[in-house]
């Protein structure tokens, strides 16, 4: 139930992905690095996807649909079918190819891209110039920031930036509702934006808190 005071300008989120579990067979030392990396998303609790519940959630907290969601390729159709067949959104899609994927390709192609998809109904999407108006990000896994934030699934703070730049202006409200390390309340304080963030797990919450109030740039 929300509060019908409650509004934002943007949701920039990256929610936890839909991951089926992982039992990479074999002792070699990538069957260990898959199994591990798919273990660490698990017991973050970071493998189960969300709900039609909680994105009609999402949708009351707007007057206008504009609303950034990071996902993996198993779940464009559950937000294409959410957003577009019953919204009425108009979409558009950014991609994070990532130059240094696990070299993981026996029977598929290699997991080399994160997809955010945007979804708008009366939202502001205005990019200032050519270059924040790219929609594919040519950018590797960035391991320092993982250790340095302890956060797995960490996003790029440059793309983040221009995301918000693009769709809200200075003094609007962003919310995050799966903060993680706290990236997007990062940018939206760095661009002059108001923000709220939830984030479940408490040691999350510390690592968003320092960041903020260091204003690390990362
Ligand atoms: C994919 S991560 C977000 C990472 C973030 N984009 C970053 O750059 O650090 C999703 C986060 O949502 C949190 N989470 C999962 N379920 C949640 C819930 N019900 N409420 C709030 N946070 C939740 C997880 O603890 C995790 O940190």
């Amino acid at each position: 139930m929300i509060d019908e005071g409650i509004k934002v300008d943007l949701i920039l989120t990256d929610p936890p992905y839909d991951m089926p579990s992982t039992k990479a067979g074999g002792k070699s030392e990538l069957a260990k690095s898959i199994q591990g990396a798919f273990d660490e998303l698990k017991n973050a609790n970071l493998t189960n996807g969300i709900t039609y519940e909680f994105l009609d959630l999402m949708v009351q907290l707007q007057d206008n649909i504009n609303i950034y969601i990071w996902c993996n390729l198993k779940q464009i159709k559950f937000y294409l079918d959410y957003f577009i067949d019953k919204h009425k959104c108009k979409w558009d899609e950014i991609i994070w190819y990532k130059t240094n994927a696990m070299p993981c390709f026996h029977n598929k192609y290699l997991t080399d891209k994160e997809y955010c998809l945007y979804f708008r109904k009366g939202g502001y999407c205005n990019p200032v110039n050519y270059e924040t108006a790219k929609t594919v990000y040519s950018l590797p896994i960035n391991i320092l920031d993982k250790k340095k934030y302890g956060h797995p699934t960490i996003k790029p703070l440059p793309i983040i930036k221009n995301l918000i730049i693009n769709s809200t202006h200075e003094g609007d409200l962003i919310l995050d509702p799966f903060a993680g390390s706290g990236t997007t309340l990062v940018a939206s304080k760095q661009l002059g934006r108001n923000y709220i963030g939830f984030e479940i797990d408490e040691k999350y919450v510390d690592i968003c808190r320092k960041r903020i109030n260091e204003e690390v740039s990362i």
